[in-house]
């Protein structure tokens, strides 16, 4: 389903409100967690909304889609600082529950086979959060990625690097490669909403709509998922054709 709202603070209102219903209806609920610009509205206003409905979050279960390789946990620009800073802090969350790669794991192969086996025995992710690079990936599901593939070790692509580089102060280098959930366990979460804003993600946002599932474009993966919503603000929606317009209106009721 496709759904386009005017603006970020629109989503966030939009996404906030899922999470928490779905918290309330399961407290032991396992979240797919991302990060990324698009994330930090989101999680504002959820944590505000948490706040004030006094949500209880520590029996939830989370796993995080991607960490740097390089980056200790409490560096500044990891993932897991990131998860800190923007959403683990404010709430009562069970620490013991909230999981992220490890971006100084010995042995990453390993690693990732560990990641995506606690995330089985967890029973899986029920409500997965995507954002989206400019290229389309999704994690760090880089194009060209199998459909199939799980949880790895990906070489990041020079856009991404260029993109998140606004992340990093200048003359720090992105990390050159990173730990990803793969589209295997992405594609298992029984839910997904994936977001996008700006019109830095217009061009993207069109040839997803306007192409089959391919995986030179990693997130037209999501058209063969049976409850994955795509999440757009007018920006982001800017280069879609009338047809998918008319959709929104039937998808906005
Ligand atoms: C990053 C992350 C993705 C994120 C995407 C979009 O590289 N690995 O999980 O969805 O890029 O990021 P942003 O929201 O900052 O545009």
């Amino acid at each position: 389903m496709l759904k386009i709202l005017p603006d970020p603070s629109s989503i966030a209102e939009y996404v906030s409100a899922i999470l928490v219903a779905k918290i309330q209806a399961k407290p032991d609920v396992v979240l797919g967690l991302a990060t990324g610009g698009t994330m930090e509205p989101i999680y504002a206003q959820f944590v505000a909304e948490a706040r004030q409905s006094k949500l209880n979050v520590s029996r939830l279960t989370s796993f995080n889609l991607d960490e740097y390789v390089g980056l200790s946990a409490d560096h500044p620009k990891s993932y897991s600082a990131y998860m800190q800073e923007h959403l683990f802090r404010f709430l009562e969350f069970d620490a013991s529950r909230l999981h992220l790669p490890d971006g100084l794991a010995h042995d990453l192969a390993a690693h990732c086979k560990i990641y995506a086996n606690k995330l089985l025995a967890c029973g899986g992710i029920d409500l997965q959060l995507l954002g989206v690079g400019g290229n389309g990936h999704i994690g760090f599901n880089e194009p060209g990625t199998a459909f199939d593939c799980p949880c790895h070790v990906v070489e990041l692509a020079e856009q991404t690097r260029i993109d998140n580089s606004r992340f990093f102060a200048k003359g720090k280098t992105v990390p050159v490669s990173a730990i990803t959930m793969g589209m295997a366990e992405i594609m298992q979460a029984r839910e997904i909403l994936l977001v996008a804003t700006g019109e830095s993600k217009a061009q993207i946002v069109a040839d997803w709509y306007q192409q089959d599932v391919t995986e030179a474009i990693p997130f037209t993966v999501l058209k063969r998922h049976p409850r994955a919503r795509i999440i757009l603000d007018e920006a982001a929606a800017s280069l879609l054709p009338d047809d998918a317009l008319q959709q929104r209106m039937v998808a906005n009721g």
